[in-house]
């Protein structure tokens, strides 16, 4: 059923129900990442994902010591403040929060409080350095199933020592990880590595969940042209996608 409908699709009967619905990443609260910088621009783009087909949106602030030190106290707040605008304009969309965790010794300390802010049934997204190959990775990982934890890596294309050795992915998913790629890699949006990166995931069906990662109006901008470009049924033809069932 699924593969005919996918035979058949073409670009201008593009519906994103055909495929999926809930968002698990994004930076959609005002100014405590580097994601949206005020209430306007976080409402414009929700406003859109839903003009999109979007029926859910779970946001995820960053928190990572260094540079976001986030916690609960500055997420809930700007939280409330967004889903408070949309009941106010009468945009109709489920607006959720939980957090994308940068891998340092805070989100350690969280995992043992078990303390973390987590997606749909005790999913956790979490981040690596972009550069430096993280140390203890397989104990974290650990410590994250045995206290309960789902881990979702967060687009594990874009991390230059795991892209420049594509093998590497299949003993890294294998710790128990599960895999969130960016749409956008697959439109070239973070450059070339992280593209070829994301259709090595999606080929060797690597891929459980797809998102958004927006931080600013022109995320989304891509993000739709991608779709519109007809290429995201490839994405779920090839791999089990679980975003519709967080
Ligand atoms: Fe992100």
């Amino acid at each position: 059923m699924l593969s005919k409908l996918f035979k058949n699709f073409k670009k201008k009967d593009f519906n994103l129900e055909d495929f999926y619905t809930t968002d698990l990443h994004s930076h959609l609260i005002p100014a405590i990442d580097d994601g949206v910088k005020s209430l306007d621009e976080s409402i414009a783009i929700i406003k859109n994902m839903k003009d999109l087909g979007y029926k859910k949106i779970i946001t995820t602030p960053h928190i990572m010591s260094h540079r976001f030190p986030n916690t609960k106290d500055t997420i809930y707040p700007g939280f409330e403040l967004v889903k408070n605008e949309l009941s106010k304009q009468n945009i109709d969309i489920e607006f959720e929060v939980a957090a994308e965790y940068y891998f340092d010794e805070y989100f350690i300390e969280k995992i043992r409080e078990k303390d973390l802010l987590t997606i749909g049934d005790n999913y956790v997204l979490f981040e690596l350095s972009y550069t430096s190959t993280p140390f203890g990775l397989e104990q974290v990982v650990f410590e994250l199933l045995q206290n309960g934890y789902k881990p979702i890596l967060a687009h594990p294309e874009r991390y230059t020592y795991y892209s420049n050795s594509l093998e590497k992915y299949h003993a890294l998913k294998d710790l128990g990880l599960f895999f969130q790629i960016n749409l956008n890699s697959l439109h070239k949006f973070y450059g070339a590595k992280p593209k070829l990166a994301a259709e090595f995931l999606v080929n060797n069906s690597l891929v459980d969940f797809v998102g958004s990662d927006i931080h600013a109006m022109k995320y989304f901008d891509s993000l739709k042209s991608f779709m519109q470009g007809g290429k995201l049924s490839e994405v779920f033809e090839k791999n089990q996608i679980k975003n519709s069932f967080i």
